[in-house]
């Protein structure tokens, strides 16, 4: 039986036990999925391209209050964190939420609308990823930490399973796992780049034990891209399978869950949408139907059960067994929208404009005094729009403040959430990490994270290398002068 008819006769006894409940069944029939919704006023057609797609980013002319009172447009460049919103994924939602009525409980033409955009932007998201339609299923979450958890806390089945991870990975990819089983770590080089072959040589030492391999598909520290095709390779030659989180990656390179073989395929790809210019909630885990249907995640509620007595649940299969409670419609809308402009814009505009950036930005730094860069600075070509550095002599927290306050420009500092991969970066042991417990923020070690969006320019590049190097000199005095300040490693 193909997937579509199975699910047809999963669904078709409870939709006849439904009927046969419902007092007076006044609303049966009205499910015409051929209703169509109001007209909504079409917006002018527009192309969206990598030179215009500025102009539909909401807020960039925004300003913001430095801290002399002065007002300007705020420098974002903590893309990694998170995205704005663009202007016709907002319209989108508006636009939907006209016609917007409960998702799979209702029968009136809105609830149709609903449940059908709904259903059908599952095949948006696998078609967005590339996922083999046959057999994979998407699951919609809140973000890729909402997705990694269900999905830990549905496969892992004893606290003796062993998951594969990386020490790249962030706290998402990382966490998890390491609360419900043995997770190994394959280490990462000097430049921070994944060792594959520390990955193989644990999956040989495990001998097939290793039931999972996760792996982030591109890193938010260093900005380095997995070879996720290798790794899903020599995941399934040692019996084990591949979870991709995709944080970082679904707004900055195609991404394919297929490889050039059948071995090479991505079995589970998770994602926000937060970070993809859709800030509404939202993301999905795409993966197997069948080995998802085999499991349940811990998060119980109403719209996964078939029927439920005094004694007795009957749970749905995936996608819905996953998805207790009300869904967030608007993040799937905004999600399916931000994903169709993505694809307009185009995945080799956005490679080379962030390539750009990433130079310009690379080469700007080496010009600085003391400045130290992390991860591999000559190589450039496998790392998205992701560059952390650091001053030998600067506190990395009063230079972000300064930036922020001085410079309007966005950054993020710290060790953001991949404690583990920044501390190998910086030098810093394990042992001596563990003191860092109590630090209030300044006292505790981290780099400066500048991350581009497609809608950054290379002006914005130049405006920040001369904002920070104007700031150099101040910065390194306040560091000197606070006894709160700890030099940077
Ligand atoms: N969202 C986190 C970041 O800023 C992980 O990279």
């Amino acid at each position: 039986m193909n997937k579509t008819a199975e699910k047809i006769f999963r669904v078709l006894p409870a939709l006849l036990l439904c009927c046969t409940l419902t007092a007076g069944c006044s609303q049966q029939g009205q499910s015409d999925s051929d209703a169509q919704p109001e007209e909504t006023q079409e917006a002018e057609e527009v192309k969206y391209t990598i030179d215009n797609i500025r102009d539909y980013v909401v807020g960039v002319d925004e300003p913001v209050e430095l801290a002399d009172g002065t007002k300007q447009p705020l420098i974002n460049f903590d893309n990694a964190a998170t995205t704005p919103p663009l202007k016709p994924v907002m319209e989108a939602i508006d636009n939907e939420m006209k016609m917007y009525g409960s998702i799979g409980r209702g029968f009136s033409e809105k609830s149709n609308h609903s449940t059908d955009l709904y259903r059908e932007a599952r095949e948006t998201v696998m078609k967005y990823v590339n996922a083999n339609l046959d057999t994979n299923t998407a699951i919609y979450v809140n973000s890729t930490t909402d997705g990694l958890n269900k999905l830990a806390s549905a496969l892992i089945e004893s606290e003796d399973d062993i998951v594969l991870a990386t020490r790249m990975e962030h706290h998402a990819d990382d966490l998890p796992w390491r609360e419900r089983c043995q997770v190994v770590y394959a280490e990462v080089d000097e430049q921070g780049r994944i060792i594959y072959d520390d990955m193989e040589r644990l999956l040989d030492e495990y001998d097939g034990k290793i039931k999972y391999v996760c792996v982030t598909a591109a890193s938010n520290v260093t900005g380095y891209i997995t070879d996720v095709h290798r790794v899903a390779k020599m995941a399934h030659e040692h019996g084990a399978m591949i979870i991709v989180d995709g944080a970082q990656i679904v707004a900055h390179r195609e991404f394919s869950m297929q490889g050039e073989t059948p071995e090479e395929d991505i079995d589970f790809f998770v994602f926000s949408a937060h970070k993809m210019y859709s800030p509404y909630g939202g993301g999905a885990i795409v993966g197997p139907w069948d080995i998802l249907d085999k499991h349940m995640p811990e998060f119980y509620g109403g719209g996964i059960v078939n029927i439920v007595t005094d004694s007795t649940v009957s749970y749905k299969h995936s996608p819905e067994s996953y998805e207790a409670g009300s869904p967030n419609y608007a993040a799937v809308v905004g999600m399916a929208k931000a994903m169709e402009i993505l694809k307009e814009v185009g995945f080799d505009a956005i490679e080379e404009h962030e390539k750009k950036l990433n130079a310009r930005l690379i080469e700007g730094l080496k010009k600085i005094d003391n400045i130290i860069i992390y991860g591999d600075t000559e190589n450039i070509d496998d790392r998205v729009g992701v560059v952390s550095f650091n001053f030998n002599d600067i506190n990395s927290y009063i230079m972000a403040v300064n930036l922020a306050e001085k410079g309007g420009i966005a950054t993020r500092r710290g060790a953001f959430c991949a404690h583990t991969y920044v501390w190998r970066l910086m030098g810093i042991s394990d042992e001596e990490a563990q003191t860092f417990v109590n630090c209030i923020d300044m006292k505790t070690p981290g780099m400066i994270r500048v991350s581009f969006g497609i809608y950054n320019t290379e002006e914005e590049v130049d405006k920040f290398l001369e904002v920070l190097s104007s700031l150099v000199d101040e910065s390194r005095e306040t560091t000197k002068l606070s006894s709160e300040a700890k030099p940077e490693y």
